[in-house]
């Protein structure tokens, strides 16, 4: 079992990685230094975006020259990925975003997380021997969930941006129906994957030349579908998607590939604007996506945790450091795996687990000079006198900045890089295969190695629990100074975790705290992951310590970041990944 759930964890962790072709530069396993516009700074009156792709961050940054706040930018560079970076950018999937209002001085956390179709049930990725059948929750139609992403922008850009939604998403259609300059990046990537997405013949044909050759760099890959389907948007706003052509589109996929999604699901979906979570991490603090994300309630918890040591005496990256950090990330995923899931539809204790108490609790039982099993550790809040509910791992990131101070962090997906692989025939879009993030059965792990529960089991129009977590993080007076998230399905909320640590605890610039190498443990499987830079000397230690350090993923993640200092914005796109870029340069 253990075997298999480290094989799936690599797996995954592949299919979340950009692929490496052999005659691409590379520095630093796998370091990208192809854009010189991977760190660049500007003054705070530009704004500023930065995201996995250098188009769409031309595109929102665009937007905010031509009068758009953040939320314009963010909306129109969301749009624009869903075209020129297909893997992750989406409209067929969903995602988080987190916006801090300059005026308002206030952050709001928008759920566009995809929805179960009504007809979805517990066990409906059980064989009949009882196993998980993985390979329909994750590359079916029944792998998708009710897509968010057209709901969440629209709603974003109606209730809290200045433009009109035809000014953000005119350039996007613009892209799909004269088409764009097919990058290195996008090349390789379709190039990896045709195995995978050869098999649909709407996918084939969109993203594949009609004599079944690859696009190569330099090509122009024309979208005419995914044109006409963003006309519709741009037209009739959220009934361009969830109604008329577009849905009806989506239910003959469904009927034809035997999907769930029905026209109802469809026009019930609902975005959901809910409170972000917060807290204060030494004297910083922080924002970040609450459930149905995991990400927010276990990054302030592990933050909570590690406040109670002096990271900043034990050398950055030292088996020191490292130990502490693994001890929180730990004990943090083995709560996530018991207590966290949709809140509309479960009891989630966030106050509890993001409380000082708990985390002054759950530091007390580490050993700085030893590690624990995670076999010895369950999720803990029993531990807290309190009364408890009785109820009971390709995703792409992006910043913007505006000049009024309004900040925008984003993370949205399709799930696995392409998601289910399934595009919508006639409508030119790609289905997520968001329904592998819920526990089909207790025990069993996901797409990301994680496991979980009844929390987050399958039922109609519940979300499934997700580990996005778009962050901003601000000084002492309340100023948002980093706007900061990643992919990376499970590994994401130790990832953001240790952009934070770099820059508060290290004193680390963004760019260098993001090139800084990161590790990553998730309880189960009990493994220390780590990238290429963490010194052999600290992995030895760990392993005197009692740790089990797994062989090297290749990269984990791929931040998109904003931070600020007085006047100046400084961009930093992870060069773990092709392509990103900050804009203006
Ligand atoms: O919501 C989640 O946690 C996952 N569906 C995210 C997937 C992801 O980050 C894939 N990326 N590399």
């Amino acid at each position: 079992m253990r075997h298999l759930i480290l094989l799936l964890v690599s797996i995954s962790i592949q299919l979340c990685s950009a692929l490496v072709s052999a005659n691409e530069v590379t520095v630093n396993n796998g370091f990208y230094l192809d854009s010189k516009a991977r760190f660049h700074p500007v003054f705070a009156k530009q704004g500023m975006v930065v995201s996995q792709e250098k188009i769409a961050s031309k595109v929102g940054a665009d937007i905010l020259a031509a009068g758009g706040n953040a939320v314009d930018a963010a909306v129109a560079t969301g749009f624009a990925l869903a075209v020129t970076l297909p893997r992750a950018g989406n409209i067929g999937g969903g995602g988080f975003m987190l916006v801090h209002l300059a005026e308002k001085q206030k952050t709001i956390a928008i759920d566009y997380r995809e929805m179960a179709p009504a007809a979805a049930y517990k066990n409906m990725f059980l064989r009949i021997d009882g196993e998980v059948d993985h390979n329909k929750a994750r590359y079916s139609t029944q792998s998708a969930g009710v897509p968010g992403t057209v709901a969440g922008l629209i709603y974003a850009q109606q209730k809290y941006g200045r433009l009109s939604l035809n000014e953000t998403i005119k350039p996007t259609i613009n892209l799909a129906r004269h088409g764009f300059e097919v990058s290195p990046d996008l090349s390789d990537s379709l190039r990896s994957r045709y195995d995978r997405l050869r098999k649909y013949p709407s996918t084939k044909r969109y993203y594949y030349k009609a004599n079944g050759s690859f696009y190569m760099p330099g090509d122009r890959l024309l979208q005419p579908d995914l044109g006409a389907t963003l006309a519709r948007i741009g037209a009739y706003g959220v009934d361009g998607f969830y109604k008329g052509k577009t849905a009806s589109l989506i239910v003959n996929q469904m009927q034809k590939t035997g999907g769930l999604i029905t026209l109802d699901d469809l026009a019930n979906y609902r975005v959901v604007e809910r409170e972000p979570v917060c807290g204060e991490y030494r004297a910083v603090s922080l924002c970040a996506m609450p459930p149905p994300s995991s990400g927010g309630v276990h990054l302030i918890q592990m933050l909570n945790i590690l406040e109670n040591w002096q990271l900043s005496e034990l050398s950055h990256n030292s088996a020191a450091h490292l130990h502490l950090m693994i001890e929180a990330m730990r004990q943090a995923y083995a709560d996530r795996s018991l207590y966290l899931g949709d809140p509309d539809f479960v009891p989630v204790p966030s106050r509890e687990l993001i409380s000082k108490e708990y985390a002054a609790k759950l530091s007390a039982l580490i050993d700085s000079q030893k590690a624990r099993s995670s076999a010895t550790i369950f999720p803990s809040l029993n531990i807290l006198d309190t009364n408890l509910p009785v109820e009971s791992p390709e995703t792409t990131h992006f910043a913007v900045w505006d000049s009024d101070g309004n900040v925008v962090s984003n993370t949205y997906t399709l799930n696995f890089s392409y998601g289910s692989g399934i595009a919508v025939e006639g409508a030119g879009f790609l289905l997520n295969n968001e329904m592998d993030d819920f526990v089909s059965k207790p025990g069993a792990a996901n797409g990301y190695g994680l496991v979980g529960g009844a929390a987050n089991a399958i039922e109609g129009y519940k979300r499934p629990l997700s580990s996005m977590t778009p962050t901003i993080v601000f000084d002492a007076s309340g100023a948002p100074i980093l706007a900061t998230g990643s992919p990376g399905g499970s590994t994401i909320i130790t990832i953001v975790l240790q952009m934070i640590i770099n820059m508060v605890d290290y004193n680390m610039g963004v760019a260098e705290a993001t090139a800084a190498p990161r590790i990553h443990h998730q309880w189960l499987p009990d493994k220390v992951y780590y990238e290429t830079g963490i010194s052999s000397d600290s992995l030895k230690l760990l392993e005197a310590m009692g740790h089990i350090v797994h062989e090297n993923p290749r990269v984990l993640g791929a931040t998109q970041s904003i931070s600020r200092s007085g006047s100046r914005l400084q961009g930093a796109s992870d060069p773990r990944r092709h392509g990103g870029s900050v804009a203006p340069q």
